[in-house]
């Protein structure tokens, strides 16, 4: 089976094929993401916080991103995987973010890493790329910065902003990143950047311009429900399925009614 490659994604962009990007923190998702053709699966620093319950992306470690990065690139064959550089992983200094780039190529069969940020991280990207690590930027509500952002309202609606938003978005390019995620900014800003560039861009939250699209794996099964924004659509209620089938196993056992004669051996 053919792996596809960060080669691959810009062709798809010259093709006008749109490429499909969901998350996943463990084996059993992402087989079967795998399997149902997904072209990148990410495992994105959201598991902080879809599967380990904090309130930000901000307390998960190097090692637990590790270990979610190992259970995913064992299970998939065909997809591109791309690790989510946690934070303090990157900004300290250019040897360390390589160093911890590097672990998640070395230790975790990783194939490009995902850094938040624009022109203050262009150094470290040309870096990064030049050691041969594959980056993909992301840009737009980046949930490590949400502290100085203070909600998570859609960004760059104004000029300055969103001007800041476009040079960052060319220079990531100009510093070598294969693709940059565009996150909650307004379609018609995500549409001219998409346009401006030769390399992909993926968009969550800014609209179907984008040369694809990307949404956290338990947002779509309808698996996270403390909060549901306006850009994610929901393929499955599985919240509700689970809670049901729970129950009913509960109450199987208080009926006695689990397990059956044929259940025992
Ligand atoms: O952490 C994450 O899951 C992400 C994507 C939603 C882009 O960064």
């Amino acid at each position: 089976m053919n792996r596809i490659t960060t080669v691959e994604l810009k062709n798809m962009k010259e093709r006008g094929e749109k490429i499909v990007v969901l998350t996943a923190y463990d084996a059993l998702f992402a087989e079967i993401e795998d399997q149902a053709g997904v072209d990148v699966i990410l495992v994105g620093d959201s598991a902080a916080m879809v599967v380990a319950g904090h309130e930000t992306t901000h307390p998960i470690t190097m090692d637990q991103m590790l270990y979610h990065c190992s259970s995913v690139s064992r299970a998939v064959k065909k997809a591109l995987v791309v690790a989510d550089m946690p934070f303090l992983s990157f900004q300290v200094s250019i040897e360390n973010a390589v160093y911890n780039a590097g672990r998640f190529l070395k230790e975790s069969g990783m194939q490009a890493v995902k850094l938040e940020g624009g022109v203050p991280i262009a150094d470290t990207v040309r870096r990064l790329v030049d050691l041969g690590i594959p980056v993909m930027g992301h840009l737009g509500l980046t949930p490590q910065s949400i502290h100085r952002f203070g909600s998570y309202e859609v960004r760059a609606r104004d000029e300055v902003e969103a001007l800041q938003l476009k040079k960052d978005a060319q220079t990531l390019e100009e510093a070598g990143a294969f693709s940059i995620v565009l996150e909650k900014i307004p379609r018609k800003l995500a549409a001219e950047v998409t346009k401006s560039l030769k390399i992909p861009t993926i968009g969550i939250g800014s609209g179907p311009e984008c040369d694809g699209q990307v949404l956290v794996n338990y947002d779509m099964l309808g698996l996270y429900d403390k909060f549901k924004p306006r850009f994610v659509r929901r393929y499955l209620e599985m919240a509700k399925s689970v809670s049901q089938a729970v129950q009913k196993y509960c109450g199987d056992i208080r009926s006695g009614k689990f397990p059956s004669d044929k259940e025992s051996y």
